[in-house]
């Protein structure tokens, strides 16, 4: 196979971010609800998003800056509060999912403008949202600061601790989750995202 070496050094962020979502693909995505000190709920859709560990449970988000340099309102949330939700996006779930990455004005809850139902998580103060087949309520773990916190393109990456997850009884099966019933939905570059394609099993090999 003829290569391209693209050496990062050379490259700009935006070239960067434009390879960096194109090369690692599909990206599960977080739909993570947070409250504010004040009580205001807020709802936001993160892809660069994955497990971390199952002992402590942690997975993590990474929060990027806005293009002013400030934090968004998910990481103002958190940082607050210490917690918040992770709920799964279904198929059924893309269209709000998309509404509530809006750039909403900070006391805006995107929960009741995008149409979902905020349900009360039991061991966070943040809202779950009610039409997602799984959420996760998590404690923060670790933060830790990307890149110098100003630039585009320096991030905030959140390490949560999962203390509790709410599965629907039909993606439920003796500990396992059913794939089928979850139809979860991928991001990947620009606003291409995909559905489970051909699912296959591969035994892990023995020497
Ligand atoms: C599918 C999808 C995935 C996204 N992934 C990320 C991400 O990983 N990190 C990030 O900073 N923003 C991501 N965004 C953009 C945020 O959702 C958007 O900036 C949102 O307005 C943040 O909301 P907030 O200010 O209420 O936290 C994503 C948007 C979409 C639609």
């Amino acid at each position: 196979m003829k290569t391209l070496a693209l050496d990062f050094s050379q490259l700009s962020q935006p070239e960067i971010y434009k390879l960096l979502i194109g090369a690692i693909v599909p990206r599960p995505i977080a739909f993570v609800s947070t409250v504010s000190a004040e009580g205001v709920g807020n709802l936001a859709p993160f892809s660069f998003f994955n497990a971390v560990s199952s002992y402590p449970p942690c997975l993590m988000i990474s929060i990027a800056r806005k293009s002013t340099g400030e934090k968004k309102d998910t990481l103002k949330n958190i940082e607050e509060t210490g917690t918040f939700v992770v709920n799964c996006v279904s198929e059924w779930m893309v269209e709000p999912m998309n509404q509530a990455s809006a750039d909403y004005p900070y006391g805006v809850d995107e929960m009741a403008q995008v149409g979902l139902t905020a349900i009360p998580s039991v061991k966070v103060k943040a809202s779950r949202v009610k039409e997602a087949a799984i959420q996760m309520e998590c404690e923060v773990y670790r933060i830790l600061e990307i890149g110098d916190g100003l630039s585009v393109g320096s991030t905030t990456l959140v390490v949560g601790r999962i203390l509790l997850m709410h599965v629907a009884e039909a993606v439920y099966d003796q500990g396992k989750i059913r794939i089928d019933a979850l139809k979860p939905i991928a991001r990947l570059a620009g606003s291409s995202y995909s559905k489970l394609g051909e699912v296959f099993d591969l035994a892990r090999p023995k020497i």
